[in-house]
């Protein structure tokens, strides 16, 4: 059953006389407990999509039903506590709040949710033991590394133990090594806690363990696909690029043999029957592997 529903969204920024389309009869299914990544070039509206998704902005058109409830209908009042309650979003920038510790940043969604002091502290203690951090829960984010940062960040997101996770790039500034440990960490939320995961990324090792992965373009889902299909479509313009290369190598030798036969029968060191027939064979060739090559280049 999908637990995140977006039917035909659109989104319209308007400023000025200028007209922005960031999203445009998007639609959209994420099954309970499932880990969907989101992938797309700059500007084609994941980000709007996310926060959308998370209560932050409304569509101008389409619905969103999260757990059968459709929050585009929502009253402020009701937005508000589905925030709080429901969803818990990785920002894809500015995630902490530099004059608090790491504890604090984690507990800040638990104090303004009304969770009593004693159930918060446990609370903040285990998030920080989760995502590995227990030693640094006094550390402010500039006594952090970016993973660390992130990983507080991703804590903060789970405080209120909201089923849906949504992420924006929560990987983007890390390093390889960093990545994977993050993606491990949305692995084990998805399979221990049955989190429904949704990141923007660009991440290689988020992809992997993903369940499946949408493109969007221009403010549309262009294909959703699993991480086996990526792998494939990935391999595929290699193998292509090997072909072609290969073609071209060859349709190089039949043009210098070209060039010699021609050179021979000039100094008269073949004869023009050898030349006729040798230079047949290798147009015939050449025309076939010309036909290849065509079949790769639009
Ligand atoms: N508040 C806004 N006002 C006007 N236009 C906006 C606003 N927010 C986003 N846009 C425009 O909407 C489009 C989608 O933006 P969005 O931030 O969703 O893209 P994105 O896919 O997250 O890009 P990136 O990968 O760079 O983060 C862009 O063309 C952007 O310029
Ligand atoms: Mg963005």
């Amino acid at each position: 059953m999908s637990v995140v529903v977006c039917e035909n969204l659109y989104k319209i920024y308007k400023s000025g006389e200028i007209e922005v389309v960031a999203l445009q009869d998007l639609s959209l299914h994420v099954d309970k407990s499932e880990i969907r990544a989101i992938v797309g070039p700059s500007g084609s509206g994941k980000t709007t999509l996310i926060n959308i998704i998370g209560g932050i902005d409304k569509p101008n058109a389409g619905r969103v039903i999260v757990d059968g409830m459709d929050i585009t209908k929502f009253s402020e009042k009701e937005l508000l506590n589905y925030r709080r309650r429901r969803v818990g979003i990785v920002f894809q920038f500015f995630n902490l709040i530099p004059t608090l510790t790491a504890f604090e940043n984690v507990e800040l969604p638990m104090v303004l949710a009304g969770v009593p002091r004693e159930a918060r502290k446990q609370r903040v203690r285990e998030l920080l033991r989760l995502v590995g951090l227990e030693a640094r829960a006094d550390h402010r984010p500039d006594q952090l590394s970016g993973g660390e940062q992130q990983r507080v960040a991703i804590a903060s997101a789970l405080a209120n133990d909201s089923p849906l996770i949504l992420a924006d790039e929560p990987t983007g500034e890390l390093d390889t090594v960093t990545g994977r440990q993050i993606a491990e960490l949305f692995r084990r939320l998805r399979d221990e806690l049955g989190k429904t995961i949704i990141i923007v990324t660009h991440d290689v090792s988020i992809a992997r363990i993903s369940d499946r992965i949408s493109r969007i373009l221009d403010g549309r889902i262009i294909a959703t696909i699993t991480p086996a299909e990526l792998e494939l479509a990935e391999i595929a313009p290699t193998r292509t690029q090997e072909t072609i290369t290969k073609l071209e190598d060859r349709r190089q030798q039949i043009l210098r043999e070209l060039n010699r036969i021609e050179e021979e029968f000039r100094d008269k060191k073949i004869d023009a029957e050898t030349f006729t027939k040798r230079f047949n064979e290798l147009k015939s060739k050449l025309k076939a592997i010309e036909d290849e090559l065509a079949k790769y280049t639009v």
